[in-house]
């Protein structure tokens, strides 16, 4: 066991901050350290105490005066869609069926989809962001592409094949078949082999037809323990068409809560305009519900309602994400910015501690893998960034008048991006210095 110890400025949550006044939420250290081996924590806190535990004459790493915080989670992006960004589109479906539909088709072809899986684990661990959770397009090879790149890079993600078989081109479809023994293949191959999970995807209800619907049911029944993604309730066009499909279905939920879709493993992108009746279904059976700030102002899809769906009798639980490509960085700090923003314009405010808790160990508790990610406690893997409130001449001005570390986090989720990213360590091993020498 080769261990490393690893100081800087560390914080940490332990539960959900109610205030910025609220910090028995959090563990911070002026002067903390990690102790890491094998991939894992092994000791965290101030360095004094920590640096007793270490080995004699371990490596020592110092990161100070940066803050070191646990790895980003990214809860609902799409790895194909990395040429999609910035996409000229007035809705939700005009960019899917103009831009987006006719990019995934690229991905039937493995060099392409290696390529793309390529940049896009460097653009993680460039922007600090050490698990995701992904869609795959529609073909197998998109998805062997991307878990056989995270286990390259030894990354915990979560993915899955998309299932669609309607509404879409020739070339993005499958068969509720295809869809049950392509998934079924891509478990059996990718499943728990390095810190892989496989997610049961299908799309959304639009691209999936009734059968294929019956066919991710009995997918989740077979595999109760795999995530499960897809998409809800993210624009009203969007809306109207799922109703029209799924006539008998009370509301956009109910036409996932009729095949099982619902459930604590599962997540759904957008959730934008939930009925209370909806929300009650999504708390009911513990679903989470994914906001993703950028992709929602970037596509006019609506402003998410936190707290609406939050602080209400039967709250529902909420994660956050980029939304790549509809999400126009790949930023989680640019991500936190923009639903401040969200928020403000609903006359509500989020405060940096609850924000940066959304993206840490809230994240992984609606993944419901905190035992592994999402703080620095002893145990967990060692996935962690190193942030830098002075990455650039503009936020150097201003972090001269910081004071505290709410200040310092705000200005890094206002100003900071991939720049503000000093190091990304992904089990232990720094991986941002290193990107390109693979
Ligand atoms: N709904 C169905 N597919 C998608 C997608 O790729 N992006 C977004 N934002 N919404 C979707
Ligand atoms: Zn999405």
């Amino acid at each position: 066991m080769t261990a490393t110890l690893i100081r800087g400025r560390t914080l940490s949550f332990t539960r959900k901050p109610e205030s910025l006044d609220d910090h028995s939420a959090y563990v911070y250290e002026d002067d903390g350290a990690l102790l890491v081996a094998d991939g894992l924590i092994i000791a965290s806190g101030s360095y004094e105490a920590v640096k007793a535990q270490a080995p004699e004459g371990v490596t020592e790493i110092d990161h100070r005066p940066h803050l070191i915080l646990p790895g980003f989670i990214d809860t609902h992006l799409h790895f194909p869609q990395m040429q999609v960004i910035g996409s000229y589109a007035a809705n939700l479906l005009e960019w899917l069926n103009t831009y987006t539909f006719p990019e995934e088709c690229r991905f039937v072809e493995t060099a392409h989809a290696k390529r793309i899986a390529t940049h896009f684990f460097d653009e993680m661990i460039r922007h600090g962001t050490t698990t995701a959770v992904a869609y795959c397009s529609v073909h197998k090879t998109s998805a062997d592409a991307f878990f056989s790149e995270a286990i390259a890079r030894n990354m915990r993600m979560v993915a899955g094949k998309v299932m669609m078989d309607r509404n879409a081109p020739q070339g993005l479809l499958d068969t509720p078949e295809m869809g049950y023994d392509e998934t079924r293949a891509v478990i059996e191959q990718w499943h728990g082999r390095g810190r892989n999970h496989v997610a049961i995807t299908p799309r959304f209800a639009i691209t999936s037809t009734p059968e294929q619907m019956s066919v991710a049911q009995a997918l989740i029944r077979e595999f109760p323990d795999l995530h499960v993604q897809t998409h809800l309730s993210e624009n009203r066009d969007e809306i109207d068409f799922t109703c029209s499909l799924y006539p008998e279905a009370k509301d956009y939920t109910d036409v996932y809560a009729r095949y099982g879709i619902l459930g604590p493993r599962s997540l759904f992108g957008h959730c934008i305009h939930l009925s209370d009746r909806e929300a009650d279904a999504m708390s009911e059976t513990g679903s989470v519900a994914v906001f993703c700030p950028t992709s929602n102002l970037f596509l006019g899809s609506g402003l998410f309602p936190l707290r609406k769906l939050t602080v209400r009798e039967k709250p529902v639980r909420v994660s956050i994400a980029t939304d790549i490509g509809g999400g126009s960085s790949y930023s989680m700090l640019r991500t936190l910015d923009e639903a401040y923003k969200i928020l403000q314009l609903q006359g509500e405010r989020l405060n940096p501690f609850e924000s940066y808790h959304m993206m840490t160990l809230g994240n992984a508790q609606a993944l419901s893998l905190s035992q592994k990610i999402g703080t620095l406690e002893p145990g967990t893997d060692a996935d962690f960034v190193v942030l830098d409130m002075a990455a650039t001449p503009a936020m150097a001005l201003k972090a001269e008048v910081v004071t505290s570390l709410a200040d310092e986090l705000f200005l890094l989720q206002t100003m900071g991006d991939d720049r503000s990213i000093a190091e990304t360590y992904v089990a232990g091993v720094a991986a941002k210095s290193t990107l390109g020498a693979l």
